[in-house]
């Protein structure tokens, strides 16, 4: 076994505490990749939230990370010791089935490996995530970082910028095509940067009309004010896309009001049941859709476009020691938009 250290839950209420970990031997397809940043997602928040530590399963969290190969299976070609890149929230999947087959290894019939949290499909071990030093992954899974874009920026590409790529992308936005925001945090600013890269006419629906300024700044013409009746009536049937980021349950009903005739709002923020009124759907032919994660093929093609239009997240970089505080202004929405944990720190003292 290989040693490195991380930050590792402890019980829901608890902050997490570094830790020492082990990553396993590397197989033949694997890399070892030093993590040098890893961004943190609401996925992780929820996570640890709802850990349940008698379980039995470790929790270390993180699946958006930054890094450079360390070292490399015999039978890895395509990365070299040095290499900069990119992995993030599945690290294996059957490779068989149909998914598997068309390059969605996110939707594997037999389920995708999670980067953590998930079961090892060779040695049944939970997958210990990002918030480590070290990562140990199959080669299939590793991304190429593209050059110019910045190693800790870029981090957050891998699991919120895959999220809303793949929902963006399959709905054909393009230019012209009206989209809607809906939360703007970390995938949101994301699908913001993204879709008006697209050429697509870009509008945020947030809470928060402090945000209308960087709204603005990240590309959308303007901001509607989710609580402000007045605005979302003038917005109904606006938007051939809704991207919905919302981190929390809420009603359906009055996003779908704001789709246009045949237009889709695609709900990739909280998972969990949702209750829709027919009628929503009924008038206006309207569809409602979901996305996860992304296959490889659009992973890279993600990377790509966001290099070539220079796009990577706007982040609040901290060292490691800080991911409880970083987790905390998380749960409180106060992060614009993407905390980065830099995880040089571990390798000093703890
Ligand atoms: N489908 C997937 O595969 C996938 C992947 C990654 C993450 N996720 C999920 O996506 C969600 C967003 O993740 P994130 O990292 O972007 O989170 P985030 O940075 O916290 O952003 C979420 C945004 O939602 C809005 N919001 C939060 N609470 C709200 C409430 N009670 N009512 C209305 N709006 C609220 C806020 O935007 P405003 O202030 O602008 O309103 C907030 O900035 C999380 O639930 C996460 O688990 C899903
Ligand atoms: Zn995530
Ligand atoms: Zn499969």
């Amino acid at each position: 076994m290989r040693s490195t250290s991380g930050w590792r839950a402890e019980g829901p209420a608890v902050a997490l505490r570094r830790a020492a970990l082990e990553r396993r031997d590397l197989r033949p397809d694997d890399l070892a990749v030093r993590v040098d940043y890893c961004g943190v997602c609401h996925t992780d928040l929820h996570s640890v939230r709802t850990h349940d530590e008698a379980a039995g399963r470790p929790l270390v969290p993180g699946h958006e990370f930054t890094g450079v190969v360390t070292a490399t299976g015999p039978e890895v070609a395509r990365f070299a010791v040095g290499d900069p890149v990119a992995v993030g929230n599945i690290v294996d999947s059957c490779g068989e089935c149909a998914m598997c087959r068309a390059g969605q290894e996110n939707f594997c019939h037999a389920f995708p490996t999670l980067t953590y949290g998930g079961t090892d499909r060779h040695d049944g071990s939970t997958t210990l995530g990002g918030y480590s030093r070290e990562y140990v992954v199959r080669d299939r899974f590793v991304h190429r970082l593209p050059a110019g874009l910045d190693p800790a920026a870029a981090a957050p590409l891998l699991c919120a910028g895959i999220t809303v790529w793949e929902p963006l992308h399959t709905l054909g936005v393009g230019p012209g095509t009206r989209v809607a925001v809906a939360g703007l945090g970390g995938l949101g600013h994301l699908a913001v940067k993204i879709a008006a890269a697209m050429g697509a006419d870009t509008w945020v629906i947030s809470r928060s009309p402090e945000k209308a300024d960087d709204a603005r700044r990240l590309g959308a013409q303007g901001l509607v004010v989710a609580t402000d009746p007045a605005r979302t009536a003038a917005a109904r049937d606006r938007f051939d896309v809704v991207i919905d980021t919302i981190s929390a349950p809420h009603d359906l009903g009055p996003y779908l009001r704001l789709v246009a005739m045949d237009g889709t709002l695609s709900q990739v923020g909280h998972l969990g049941p949702v209750t829709v009124e027919t009628l929503d759907l009924l008038i206006g032919r309207k569809k409602l859709s979901s996305a996860g994660s992304g296959g490889i093929p659009a992973t890279t093609a993600m990377l790509d476009f966001c290099a070539e239009h220079g796009i990577t997240a706007d982040i609040e970089l901290l060292p490691s020691a800080r991911v409880n505080e970083a987790l905390d202004r998380l749960g409180r929405g106060d992060v614009r938009y993407r905390f980065v944990l830099d995880m040089s720190d571990l390798d000093g003292p703890a």
